[in-house]
């Protein structure tokens, strides 16, 4: 989608909609009404008169104005209470307006920061608009091969802003906030990629090619030889009962400030877990295409990184891989050893991705990094603890931890803390080996993060799960369902204010 800055009142815009907002108890602001023409003043004020404007949340009038008028029509869109209207809300009006605008086959939508009415900043509801817009229009659709002629894109959204002081902040928000949504929707699209299409392989075609394009970004992509030689024996061992090859991905972005310790993300990138001899139920299996979404956040924020040039060091790395029941495959009871010397007993062949992430982790240290955060669908048991849409974090470094906890915060991408007390580290502890990969039923999503602290050394390291957040079974505001492309924001939001925070 196109988005264009401009300088003037909505009502001048060509758009075939423009798009205001509507209050519970303000229905329309002062500034929404200056932001009109005399008709659609008109047209608007015999709508509230005759009741039909009550400015709830998400409530959507389609309005027409006279042939004389700029625009075609007006898409209101109810907030709710004006103390309630937070920015998150607001993405989701946005997108909200944006779906209608798409089911009415429209071309081009306009908005007004300024004038939106929510009492925030423009250049802040400038990025909203793009996030909740780009977000929310997401749809994945490379394999409908029938009616292709009703998918249907916007082409264009006018960003309007009537003081010209406003225009370059504006302007810079909402090309930030197109970077990062570009980011989201790559994830995505990884995500929702069937395995079949979505290899390791492909994972590392995936990381080259966004190196190819930038210059700040170098990959390296180990494949299973380069892994036998460094000893990367518990990824090795997720990998043996598979047909696809295994890669490690590395990513290197540096900007200013590109010699120092960089900050290391690692995600994991199951292109699909069957569960391995451990096999899982059939019910739901499908799902675990998206075992990879830590993987992609991991490359959508480098990526981002690069396009918004922050002045940092960032490594991702990815360690890529299936898990499968082959002939050769690994087996509960086996004994695998760890890149860092450790060795695990595999009480079950699921377990897989605290097994690479251990691989992965260890090698990060490798980098003497300034801070390192996973970002895993982990386990099921986190969506038992916290639901779908929560992320949950632990993690050995409290300033590591509040930056992550205000990031979420500012993006809405939801995560709560979960203990690492000693107590879970004995749920671990195998007779005969120096660690076991499961530790029960009790607090799962907590000692697979203990699990995962053996391998991060002394180094700040926290550790994101994805599990409920990483697919979205019924849509929300600015997620349709389907792949949310979680992580991509709240880390990229950490990175822009790393500075700041030091
Ligand atoms: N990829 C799964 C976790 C998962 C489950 C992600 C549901 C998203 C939705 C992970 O590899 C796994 O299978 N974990 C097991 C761990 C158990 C064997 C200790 C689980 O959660 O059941
Ligand atoms: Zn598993
Ligand atoms: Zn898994």
């Amino acid at each position: 989608m196109k988005i264009l800055i401009e300088q003037g009142k909505i009502v001048e815009s060509r758009a075939d909609a423009a798009v205001l907002f509507c209050f519970e108890d303000d229905l329309l602001s002062d500034a929404v009404w200056a932001s009109l023409g005399e008709s659609s003043r008109m047209l608007i004020r015999r709508m509230i008169d005759g009741g039909d404007v009550k400015g709830k949340d998400k409530e959507i009038h389609v309005i027409y104005l006279p042939e004389s008028s700029a625009i075609g029509r007006i898409i209101l869109v109810g907030l709710g209470k004006k103390k309630e209207a937070d920015l998150e809300r607001v993405r989701g009006a946005f997108a909200l307006a944006a779906g209608r605008a798409r089911s009415l086959k429209l071309r081009s939508i306009a908005i007004s920061p300024e004038w939106c009415g929510s009492g925030a900043e423009a250049e802040v509801v400038a990025a909203a608009a793009v996030e909740g817009i780009e977000l929310g229009l997401y749809q994945f659709t490379p394999f409908k091969t029938e009616k292709r002629e009703d998918i249907h894109e916007i082409e264009e959204l006018q960003i309007w802003c009537g003081k010209k002081r406003f225009l370059e902040e504006v302007g810079k928000a909402a090309k930030e906030a197109a970077i990062v949504a570009e980011a989201v929707l790559f994830a995505r699209n990884l995500v929702s990629m069937p395995s079949n299409e979505l290899t390791p392989r492909d994972m590392a075609s995936e990381a080259l090619d966004i190196a190819t394009k930038r210059k700040s970004i170098r990959v390296d992509i180990l494949d299973e030889n380069k892994m036998k030689e460094l000893g990367m024996n518990a990824l090795l061992g997720v990998t043996r009962g598979s047909r696809e090859e295994a890669r490690f991905i590395i990513m290197e972005y540096r900007g200013i400030r590109g010699k120092e310790p960089p900050i290391v993300l690692i995600g994991k990138g199951l292109t699909f877990d069957s569960g391995g001899i451990s096999l899982k139920p059939a019910e739901n299996m499908e799902e675990m295409k998206t075992d990879m979404a830590g993987g992609a956040a991991v490359m959508g924020t480098v990526m981002a990184a690069a396009d918004l040039k922050l002045p940092l060091h960032i490594v991702g790395l990815i360690p890529a891989t299936e898990n499968m029941p082959g002939g050769r495959a690994y087996k509960p009871g086996d004994i695998l050893k760890t890149l860092s010397g450790l060795t695990v007993e595999v009480i079950s062949t699921d377990a897989e991705g605290r097994l690479i992430l251990a691989d992965a982790l260890y090698y990060a240290q490798s980098y003497k990094p300034a801070a390192m955060i996973d970002v895993a669908t982990l386990t099921g048991a986190c969506i038992v603890a916290l639901g779908e849409s929560v992320i949950g974090m632990m993690g050995t470094d409290e300033k590591l931890k509040q930056r992550l906890k205000t990031a979420s915060e500012a993006t809405g991408e939801k995560l709560w803390e979960l203990p690492l007390w000693t107590e879970y580290y004995e749920a671990i502890k195998s007779d005969i080996a120096d660690l076991k990969n499961v530790g029960g039923r009790p607090a799962g999503t907590i000692t697979a993060g203990a699990f995962l602290s053996k391998f991060a050394g002394d180094y700040p390291w926290a550790h994101l799960d994805i599990a409920g957040p990483a697919w979205v079974k019924k849509d929300r505001p600015y997620i349709p369902k389907g792949a949310s492309g979680v992580g991509v924001r709240l880390l990229i939001q950490m990175l822009k204010s790393w500075e700041r925070m030091e």
